[in-house]
């Protein structure tokens, strides 16, 4: 069974409550059940930390666990060069997801430290995104293992 791990960083707990217009009414745990019922073939392990430690330590024990890694890391992606680092470090590959369209916003979410470590990025297209990603790691990167 495909085992793809599912990651959320800082104020994404809060998905449904947070800023609607920008993000939606939906719980992540609500979108979640949907997205592993599409996919009934995966384990989808899904992880949320609000702090920056904790999300490297998850994507350091994805490390021969997980076939790839979905990670919306929030505003870390506009700050965090350890994230990067971890990325780059853990020989997972990782795709990365933006709910909103980060380019569209102001200039300091254009900014990506996350990018260029991971296997590409899907911005704007709302929770769709996650499963997007999953398509993706399925049909092409797990289809060509
Ligand atoms: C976000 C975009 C980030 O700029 C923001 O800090 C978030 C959510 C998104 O999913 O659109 O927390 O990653």
């Amino acid at each position: 069974m495909p085992k793809i791990a599912i990651v959320n960083g800082p104020n994404l707990n809060l998905l449904g409550k947070r800023e609607p217009d920008i993000y939606g009414n939906q719980s992540f745990e609500d979108y979640l059940v949907i997205l592993q019922a599409g996919f009934p073939e995966v384990e989808i392990t899904y992880y949320q930390s609000n702090i920056e430690g904790e999300l490297i330590n998850f994507l350091h024990d994805c490390m021969h666990k997980q076939q790839a890694i979905v990670l919306n890391a929030g505003a870390y992606t506009h700050t965090s060069i350890a994230l990067a680092d971890a990325i780059a470090a853990i020989n997972v590959p990782v795709i990365e997801v933006h709910i909103s369209n980060v380019l569209a916003r102001e200039d300091f979410r254009k900014t990506s430290f996350i990018a260029a470590k991971c296997v590409g990025s899907i911005s704007g297209l709302g929770l769709n995104g996650y499963a997007l990603a999953v398509t993706h790691i399925l049909d092409v990167i797990i289809g060509d293992e």
